[in-house]
């Protein structure tokens, strides 16, 4: 069975912004790590096309929504292949292959007699694409999330019963493994604990949807299209895009990572819609907190929105994903600050690693003829293997529970123990004397092999700087080999050549 890990689709009225770098990045390592640990993985993304807002922003620029979604889902594409992100499926839910399993899907949902036509009347906001709980001056009221106004809506409808389904949502919500973290968790039982009401699934006013097969003008609203998207995907780009072969091929989704404002659709109504057409619920919904930037929320009226792709121009892929991970609690908001950014990495990635590398590669090579020296094993405890046994376990244990920040945690920290056995060994002063030579060929072999395992361990969060740490230590890694079983302490070999050593991260300065 594969895994299977999902990034929101995201909407494509504007290009990513690091909101989504941060959801895509933390996929991108889970899907590494799960692949290294040896599964299947189907890592999914894609682009969210229709609906009001789309329609809305291609109008404003003149242009068919169709030309405007082309032009900004090859930017989005493009945007995840320069960051290196190893999705396997990207989604268009523009296409047609999605539309057919939006329809197929539609058919085993009104078969469960879960469909009938009803009016709608509330207060909508276009830019989150949902009707909003009725605020008290809902004339004047904005959006906290996109400072917009509200506006009123009555229309007749088709409506999904999502009541029918309260008591099995309260079950699964319940589940303690289903929505994490558990603050996000209490956020829906509340919601649910209020009664659930039906909602509707089409629209009559917009035109660029997919069309509800027996009701002319009407589309359907784009979350109900949207949310199909991470099953389509799944057969995207076989031979047979049927609903039944995206089910064989992989469904249910073991997780969807998602931000807190997108909660509800993913862990109430998209269980409930599942459920009626007889599919498997996603295994886990992990909803992760709002980045805002030095304490602010990001917005284009505040005029301090972050470009991702300024910042990965300018420092590289490693800085950014190093602090988006690691000092980012996954659940918890987080903020962006550019002084911190910079002490992070310079403190983090050039001065703890880069450096203790750099140094240790330096001094084996001119002691050991360019070369790592021979594994003396002299001192009985050996200190450093059992932090760094200690530390991959650690790492493994967060990383299965998809503490990303921990697991980073943990590699920082082998690192910084790494250095103080280094300091405290002082291998510079022992190297004066003859006598010394074996204990300074197992402290050097030591710390060596002691990157090397840090370097592993970066693989699936720092993809690039954990290839330049294996190169400048020989090209150790072996893909054909397990993973974890190259994380056992000894495997780097005595007596193997040392490139020159280059600096694997540059210091950065503050602007
Ligand atoms: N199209 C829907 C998702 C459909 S999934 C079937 C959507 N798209 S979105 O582009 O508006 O948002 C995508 C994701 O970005 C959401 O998970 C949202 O929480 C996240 N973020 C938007 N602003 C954010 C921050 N400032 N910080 C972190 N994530 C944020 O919703």
């Amino acid at each position: 069975m594969s895994f299977v890990i999902t990034t929101p689709l995201y909407y494509v009225n504007d290009k990513p912004h690091l909101g989504s770098v941060y959801t895509t990045i933390i996929c991108d390592s889970i899907a590494r790590y799960k692949r290294l640990v040896g599964e299947e993985v189907i890592f999914i993304t894609g682009v969210d096309e229709h609906g009001l807002k789309i329609q809305r922003t291609a109008n404003e620029k003149g242009v068919e929504p169709k030309t405007h979604c082309d032009e900004i889902s090859e930017i989005f594409n493009i945007n995840w292949k320069n960051w290196d992100i190893s999705f396997d499926k990207f989604i268009r839910t523009s296409s047609k292959n999605h539309e057919l399993v939006v329809n197929e899907f539609y058919k085993r949902v009104k078969g469960s007699d879960d469909i009938y036509m009803g009016v709608q009347k509330g207060w909508y906001c276009v830019g989150c694409e949902e009707f909003k709980d009725n605020p008290e001056n809902s004339t004047t009221y904005k959006c906290p999330i996109h400072q917009k106004k509200l506006e009123w809506k009555n229309e007749e409808n088709l409506f999904f019963r999502l009541s029918k389904y309260q008591k099995q949502i309260e079950e699964i919500i319940n589940e303690p493994t289903f929505i994490e973290p558990i603050e996000r968790r209490n956020e829906i039982i509340n919601f649910v604990s209020r009664g659930l009401k039906d909602f509707s699934i089409s629209r009559t006013n917009v035109s660029w949807g997919i069309p509800v097969p027996g009701y002319e003008h009407h589309t359907f609203y784009v979350w109900f299209d949207a949310l199909l998207g991470y099953v389509s995907a799944i057969s995207n780009d076989t031979n047979d895009n049927s609903l039944e072969n995206s089910i064989k091929r992989g469904w249910p989704a073991d997780i969807h990572l998602i931000g807190k404002d997108i909660l509800r659709f993913h862990a109430v109504y998209w269980p409930a819609m599942l459920i009626s057409a007889g599919m498997k619920i996603p295994k886990k919904v992990l909803g992760h907190g709002f980045l805002t930037r030095e304490g602010q929320k990001m917005g284009k009226s505040l005029g301090n929105v972050l470009d991702p792709n300024l910042l990965l121009s300018k420092y590289g892929n490693d800085p950014v994903r190093w602090y988006l991970i690691k000092d980012i609690s996954l659940g918890n908001d987080g903020d962006f600050q550019d002084r911190r950014f910079v002490d992070i990495i310079n403190n983090d990635l050039a001065n703890v690693i880069g450096n203790l590398l750099n140094r240790t590669s330096s001094m084996s090579r001119k002691w050991f003829d360019n070369k790592v020296p021979t594994n003396e094993k002299i001192t009985t405890e050996n200190k450093l293997e059992n932090f760094a046994n200690h530390a991959v376990e650690n790492y493994i244990n967060k990383f299965d529970i998809y503490k990303l920040d921990l697991a980073a945690n943990e590699v920082l920290n082998l690192a910084i123990n790494t250095n103080l056995y280094l300091n405290d060994n002082q291998p510079w002063l022992l190297i004066k004397e003859e006598k010394n030579l074996p204990l300074v060929k197992e402290i050097i072999y030591n710390v060596l092999e002691s990157t090397r395992i840090i370097g592993l361990l970066l693989l699936p969060l720092l993809p690039e700087l954990s290839t330049k740490i294996d190169d400048q230590l020989g090209s150790n890694y072996k893909k054909e080999v397990p993973w974890k079983n190259q994380l056992r302490w000894g495997l780097l070999i005595s007596n193997s050549s040392l490139p020159k050593p280059t600096p694997i991260i540059n210091k950065l300065e503050y602007e």
